[in-house]
């Protein structure tokens, strides 16, 4: 039996050109098990009609919310009933609503009363898509816990080519199927704010030049990705990196070249996370000076005077002090006794958790083999994907949250 069988999906359908595809995401999810029952908008109606999705589901497809032929509250049994709601195609003005707590139509109303995961599928032209406007509404949705599936890139209704254009409805019903299997017991992090830092830092010898390392900032995504996918809210304070996360559309990216303005945007965020994880490859050294102008290569010899870096962990460590918030994860990667120098560290830096690895391994590969080391235990794993390496700290994370 499909794990989504049974399930209750409602599928509020918005008022775009995109909303004949929704047929499609109804069609998929009834055959992978699932129930779904349709609220249509009125802008909706204009494209599509009721019937087609009362035929499909088998279930009449709700447009009002005075409904005289129902004695409760409609907005909140369909609430109630909906282990997920799919909002497809999302609008600019149905997001707008939705972000704001408007309730003035069965759609929104129903939103506002949603007690379980919502998932939208964004659908217009791209430079409503791109509005700031949009672009706030969307990041107020995604910090109470929306999902977005999509927008992509292709053609718009307009002709134009752009970003917009709904998600494909069967890779929006796997996407609503992937939320659906999940048990509850996966989303463990659900409310937990998570900082992760990721990349390398470039620091400035000249204009054109730096100094830096050739970390991916691969562990970092990895963690982002599973901490997202367990419910947690994540900002990733990256260094130069063109490595992309699973979930972009779930994260806050801050970009940052150098450790200071790391330091920068990590300390200006302290405050209102739950954990902060300190996987970036920080330079430990960065030029005294920066010249304004590109070096010539004139001279036979150059030498570049170095000064030492803050320690942004060991900042971070010294601040928290015996509080016992935020959770620090530091990382480290030696050449040999693995736990030995990982403790000193965890002592030194005034952290919780500090995962260790040898310097052969881990960098820009996908792949880890990583010791976990807490103040009580040291735990070797075997090589593994970096995003197995990721749950893994994320287990220990939550225990020392529940702490
Ligand atoms: O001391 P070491 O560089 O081995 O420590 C590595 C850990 O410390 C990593 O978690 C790294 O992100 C962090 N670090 C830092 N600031 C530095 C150097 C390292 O936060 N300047």
């Amino acid at each position: 039996m499909s794990s989504v069988e049974g399930k209750e999906v409602l599928l509020i359908v918005g008022g775009g050109i995109a909303a004949y595809k929704s047929a499609i995401i109804a069609r998929e999810l009834l055959r992978a098990g699932a129930k779904v029952e349709t609220i249509l908008t009125d802008a909706a109606q204009k494209f599509v009609g009721a019937v087609t999705f009362a035929g499909l589901t088998g279930r009449a497809a709700r447009t009002e919310l005075w409904d005289a032929s129902f004695s409760g509250e409609l907005h909140v049994e369909l609430a109630s009933r909906a282990d997920l709601i799919v909002v497809a195609p999302a609008t600019a003005d149905l997001m707008a609503r939705a972000a704001n707590g408007l309730a003035n139509d069965l759609a929104t109303a129903t939103l506002l009363c949603a007690k379980g995961p919502v998932l939208f599928a964004p659908a217009m032209h791209a430079r409503m898509w791109s509005h700031g406007a949009t672009q706030a509404n969307v990041r107020a949705l995604i910090e109470r816990g929306a999902t977005m599936a999509g927008p992509v890139e292709g053609p718009l209704a307009s002709g134009e080519v752009g970003m917009g254009r709904m998600h494909e409805p069967e890779a929006i019903a796997r996407e609503a199927i992937e939320i659906l299997s999940k048990n509850s017991s996966d989303l463990d992090l659900v409310g937990v704010r998570i900082l992760v830092t990721a990349g390398p830092t470039h620091e400035a010898i000249d204009p054109v030049r730096f100094v830096g390392n050739r970390s991916s900032g691969k562990m970092g995504l990895a963690i982002a990705d599973a901490a997202v996918e367990r419910g947690a809210t994540v900002c990733v304070v990256h260094g130069p990196i063109s490595a992309k996360a699973k979930h972009e559309q779930r994260i806050e990216r801050v970009g940052v070249r150098s450790a200071l303005e790391m330091r920068e945007a990590v300390e200006a965020r302290r405050e209102s996370v739950d954990v902060i994880v300190m996987a970036a490859a920080v330079a430990d050294y960065r030029p005294a000076t920066v010249a304004s102008e590109k070096i010539k290569k004139g001279q036979q010899e150059l030498v570049i005077q170095l000064v030492k870096n803050p320690d942004i962990l060991a900042g971070l460590g010294a601040w928290r002090g015996d509080k016992r918030a935020p959770v620090l994860v530091g990382f480290a990667v030696e050449t040999g006794d693995l736990v030995g120098y990982a403790r000193s560290k965890l002592e030194r830096k005034g952290c919780d958790m500090v995962v260790a690895n040898l310097a052969e391994h881990g960098f820009e590969g996908d792949e880890n083999t990583v010791t976990i080391v807490t103040k009580q235990r040291a735990d070797a794993l075997e090589r593994q994907p970096k995003r197995r390496v990721a749950e893994a700290i994320l287990d220990r994370v939550r225990a020392l949250l529940r702490e």
